[in-house]
Formats: C-alpha cells, structure tokens, sequence
C-alpha cells in the first residue's frame, strides 16, 4: 500500500457540498428496510469527498458510509452524516496480450459494470454477473459466485483515508482477501472511503465453467466450450431462477456465510446426518452449504412477521413487503439458533447491522 502525493489545494476547483435533510433510505438498501438518515451528502468525486471531510460544519457528526446498500440491515433511523458513494465512471486503463485492466468509479452498480466490460469484449467477471450491489463494496465483501472470487481478478484499488483526507492504493496482497474477507473489515473497518476498482482481466479470456450448476448446463446444451458470453447469460438466468430480484423481493443476497469446519466436525455432522452438502477446502477442511444446513432445520419458505426465508434459497432471508430491520435480526437469530441446536455450528451473517 502506498500514499499518493495530494494535489495542491484549490477550493474554487472543488465541486460545492450539498447536505440534504432526513432522507428515507429506503431506496438506498437493497431490502427496502425503512429508516430515515438525518444528513446526506452524495460523493460524486474525490474531491468532493476531500470536501466533505475537511468541512468543520460537517465535522461534528459520526460518519457512516453507504455505498450499494446491498449488504446491510437497517434496524434504525441513523442521527450521522451519511456519505453516499455516487463515484462513477467506466474505462479500460490498458491491454496487452496477457492482461486488460479496467476501472471503475465506486458508485457504479456492479452488475452494470460487468454488463458493460461484456459489452466492451472484455469479459473475465460474467461469473459474478447479477451480484447486487457497488463496484466500491465488492472488494471488501471479496463477492464471490460459481467458482470465481473477486479477488481471482482484482488488481487494485484506491481509497480516501477518513481520518487524514489521504489517497491511498492498495494492490492485491494489500487486501488480505479471504472467503467473504478482507481487510477492509477489519483493520481499516469504518475508516476508509474506497472510490475506485480496477480489475484484470485475463487475456484472451478463459470462460470458468468448473461449478455444478456450469457443467448442468453444457451437459444439457452439449456445448463443452462455451464462450463467456454464454457463460454470462447462463450465470444470469441460473441466478434468476433461484435467487429473489431485489428490485421485487427485497433481499441481501447469502444472509450467512457458509461454515468452514474441521474434518473432525464434519465427520460428526455425517454421523447426524449423512446426506450434508459439504465440499473440501485446499487446507484440509470442510465448507458447509449454509443453506442446506437451514432448511434441514425446517426453515426453507417460512416467514416471521413481515420477514421471511426465501422458498427457493434458504440462504437467502427476504422482506415479505413492510419488514423492520429489527424481524429480519430476530430471523436470523432463530435461524442462528436452531442450526446451533441441531448441528453444533454457529452461522455467521453477511451483512451489517446498522
Ligand atoms: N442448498 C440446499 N438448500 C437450500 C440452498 C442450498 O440444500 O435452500 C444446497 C444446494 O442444493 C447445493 C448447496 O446447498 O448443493 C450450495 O447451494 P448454491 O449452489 O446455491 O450455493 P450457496 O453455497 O448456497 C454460494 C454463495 C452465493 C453464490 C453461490 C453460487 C455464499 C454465502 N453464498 O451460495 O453468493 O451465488 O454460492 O456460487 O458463499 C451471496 O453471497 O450473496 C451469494 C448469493
């Protein structure tokens, strides 16, 4: 990781801060969960960001970072200055005959910016196609899906330090990316604004097909090489046919991790119950299909309050139409709890709690 030089300071060049009142966001959380933040500023540009930070009027109020709002239950209205991440911009940086590395603002909606890499015959990121949620929130999630991780094409990032207003870049190692890990949810937690991601893409493209789901489908159409293009709408309609669209259910994708376990627990889960959905792991140990594990437990289709688990997925809890933050925790928790119960395994949720 590195700090970059500042540019000199030039306040006239800086774009004018607009602090807005009581916003609802309910339109900014991909749940559709109510709660009123009570000031908003939309970050549209680095220098804006600088702006905000550096503005003693705007100093005196926690910070709290919003970015696709994917990944997040809102229990409560929220008395913080709230910075929406509006960063946008698309662009291949360069091309070579190994690499192409592309880049994009934080703020551009990641399925928009695969859509568009596709577009521009760059592909490398149709496995994640449909992931909802920001360019800038999925390095810190490392997002995953049918056998490719973010961090498989992630080049490296550049980020505003909170507390110093000071640029900075991190490269791959600098992430620390794990499953559904990374260092920004961790040592850097809450203290940095990510603005833009670049990716490479490797060239020429290499379509991953290696996940069940993938070799379903080549088994049915026979064709044993698609290309990513094909790959990509296959992505997208096997996502469609099994994951609820957040702009109609409202959703955060995978609500609990999937559990890695030592082969002496697995061994013990087979002896509960052998038909478990686990797979082996590089080092050793075992991941737990999560939402295996939850409908085992009876929970597959059920709805609490206004809160619900999704009938197609059980991995995924679902707002019926006017949840509260607050039944969607208390889900969890049942859920958390009766998993306990019966395996012994404690879930881990995705997404923050606010
Ligand atoms: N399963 C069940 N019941 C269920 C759901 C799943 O038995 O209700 C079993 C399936 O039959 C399958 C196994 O669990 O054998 C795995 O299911 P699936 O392929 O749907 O994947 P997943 O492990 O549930 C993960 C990611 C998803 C990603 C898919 C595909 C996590 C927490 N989730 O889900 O990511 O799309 O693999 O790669 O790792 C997300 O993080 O928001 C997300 C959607």
């Amino acid at each position: 990781m590195s700090a970059l030089p500042q540019r000199p300071h030039d306040p006239a060049a800086e774009p004018a801060v607009r602090l807005e009142t009581r916003v609802s966001l309910r339109p900014y959380n991909s749940f559709g969960l109510p709660a009123i933040a009570e000031r908003l500023v939309r970050v549209r540009s680095e220098a804006q960001l600088r702006a905000v930070l550096a503005d003693p009027a705007l100093a005196r109020w926690p910070r709290k970072l919003l970015g696709g709002g994917s990944n997040l239950v809102l229990t409560r209205d929220l008395d913080a200055l709230v910075l929406k991440i509006e960063i946008a911009g698309r662009r291949l940086v360069r091309r070579d005959e190994r690499l192409a590395i592309v880049e994009a603002g934080a703020g551009e909606n990641w399925h928009g910016f695969v859509a568009w890499t596709m577009a521009q015959g760059l592909p490398g990121l149709e496995n994640l196609a449909l992931i909802p949620g920001s360019v800038g929130a999925s390095p810190v999630q490392n997002i995953g899906a049918y056998g490719v991780e973010l961090k498989d094409r992630f080049d490296s990032l550049d980020a505003i330090d909170l507390e110093t207003g000071q640029m900075r870049v991190f490269g791959k190692s600098d992430c620390r990316f794990g499953y559904r890990d990374s260092v920004f949810k961790h040592a850097w937690a809450g203290r940095l604004a990510i603005t833009r991601v670049r990716f490479a893409l490797p060239q020429p493209p290499v379509a991953e097909v290696g996940y069940l789901d993938l070799q379903r489908r080549i088994a049915e159409t026979g064709i044993s090489h698609p290309s990513p293009q094909l790959v990509f709408d296959w992505i997208c309609a096997i996502r469609r046919a099994k994951l609820p669209d957040p702009s109609v259910i409202g959703n955060a994708g995978s609500f609990f991790k999937n559990p890695v376990v030592t082969p002496e627990q697995c061994r013990d889960i087979i002896a509960r119950d052998p038909s478990v959905v686990h797979y082996p792991m590089p080092d050793g140990s075992f991941k737990l299909a999560a939402g295996w594990l939850i409908e085992a437990c009876g929970w597959k289709g059920k709805t609490v309050g206004q809160a619900g688990v999704y009938d197609k997925q059980a991995l995924v809890l679902v707002n019926r139409g006017q949840a509260i933050g607050g039944e969607i925790v208390t889900l969890a928790k049942a859920i958390q709890e009766s998993v306990y119960g019966r395996f012994g395994i404690r879930l881990e949720p995705e997404p923050v709690v606010w």
